[in-house]
């Protein structure tokens, strides 16, 4: 019953998420070989794509995108810098992208501009002839990192033996590997987005009494907070220590199993920086993702996936004040979309999220000029088996909400 106390060991890519943060700079794309400089893990690429500007990038994606035509459909999540996401054919939230790819009739390539784990979703849910491709294959996600698959499974066998099989109803965030989701799968579980978090969370207490939510403590704790479960029947697993640092009985007591996990774009925002907005502005309205922390979710004003945000201010009226706290990629883009608007990130500091950024338009046109002479670079694949389990998650996410 008891795991081995195992040694903590911090994702890379969390090590690597503030390579990118500037305070005096703007996003505009530099040359690849320029970029190299951040201390990050970039996949390799031919030299003849390491030295292109903005401008000539986009004249030659253009120019390969038209050469494909109905063969390539690009999808983009709101996250993605400007000079990539004008190539999307959809943009969306995750659960958007999601939906998206289950339904996409033809497109024998999908190129998948956002995160490995949305890249297995969408091969997970589009058609087996379908070929997903993600341009820079290091592109991940530090909080789906923080769930290692043996970690999840150890997790999972300490809870079946302390509350008996069918005890507790895991949920997983859409941010986790497709294993994951698989385990949710083939365990009467179920996957959740930002934007579904509160219905999938209700369905899964219709199903059992607790719910075990990964990896994202903060989306998990938010989301039980509304649903009216107090902080004392929610506990912390924490996978370095044995039965998560609980005991049975604490476990036992638990309505909710939160993991230790976070997302280290949105663990920045803190309630000080929207009480100094509040202090500058007395009229603005705060805005922030649910993967923000408790006290700042409750701090803000509204709160919900990317898309919601951008909804959200989009049809505010003019004249309207914005304090958001989210990527500042998304930021950005809504400040030029909605001149007529004040949008401003709560951080100060310029810090994209570091894995969705190294989806640099050097790669895109990398991959897209391969497919031209039908060579696919970094197709996602997920084995059958994984696939088979993950997609019962998906598909029960996706028939209720
Ligand atoms: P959305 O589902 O709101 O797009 O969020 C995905 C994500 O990774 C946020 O960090
Ligand atoms: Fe992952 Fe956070 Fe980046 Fe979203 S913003 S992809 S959760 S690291």
């Amino acid at each position: 019953m008891f795991t081995k106390q195992k040694p903590t060991t911090i994702p890379i890519t969390e090590i690597e998420q503030s390579a990118f943060c500037r305070t005096d700079e703007t996003l505009d794309v530099k040359p690849l070989a320029e970029e190299f400089s951040a201390s990050v893990r970039w996949q390799g690429i031919p030299s003849e794509y390491l030295h292109m500007d903005g401008k000539e990038l986009t004249a030659r994606i253009r120019n390969a995108r038209n050469l494909l035509g109905d063969r390539l459909t690009i999808l983009g999540h709101h996250y993605q810098r400007e000079e990539v996401i004008q190539f999307a054919d959809v943009r969306g939230d995750s659960f958007k992208l999601a939906q998206y790819a289950a339904s996409l009739p033809y497109a024998e390539f999908i190129v998948f501009c956002g995160v490995h784990f949305m890249a297995e979703t969408a091969d997970i849910l589009s058609n087996a002839n379908q070929k997903v491709i993600l341009p820079n294959i290091t592109a991940g996600c530090s909080m789906a990192d923080m769930a290692s698959t043996e970690d999840v499974i150890d997790c999972w066998n300490d809870l079946e033996n302390i509350l008996g099989q069918g005890g507790i109803v895991p949920i997983t965030y859409m941010n986790s590997t497709a294993d994951i989701k698989a385990l949710c799968g083939r365990n009467n579980g179920i996957v959740c987005t930002s934007s579904n978090a509160t219905k999938v969370m209700e369905w899964a207490f219709q199903k059992g009494e607790r719910v075990l939510f990964l990896p994202d403590q903060h989306l998990g704790r938010n989301t039980a907070l509304k649903l009216g479960i107090a902080l004392e029947d929610m506990v912390v697993w924490n996978p370095f220590k044995n039965l998560g640092g609980n005991t049975e009985d604490s476990i036992k007591n638990a309505k909710i199993i939160l993991w230790q996990g976070h997302c280290s774009v949105h663990t920045r925002f803190n309630v000080n920086q929207i009480n100094k907005a509040r202090e500058k502005y007395t009229d603005v309205n705060i805005l922030v993702h649910p993967e923000c922390t408790m006290d700042v979710v409750q701090a803000a004003d509204y709160n919900g996936s990317t898309e919601y945000i951008i909804k959200t201010v989009t049809e505010s009226p003019p004249g309207s004040k914005w304090g958001i706290g989210t990527e500042i990629s998304l930021v950005s883009r809504l400040a030029k979309e909605n001149p007529d608007k004040l949008i401003f990130c709560i951080d100060s500091v310029v810090c994209p999220c570091s894995t969705m950024y190294r989806i640099h338009p050097a790669y895109l046109l990398w991959v897209i000029e391969e497919l031209i002479n039908d060579n696919i670079i970094n197709q996602v694949l997920v084995n059958d088996d994984t696939a088979e389990q993950s997609h019962i998650a998906l598909e029960r996410m996706l028939s209720i909400v």
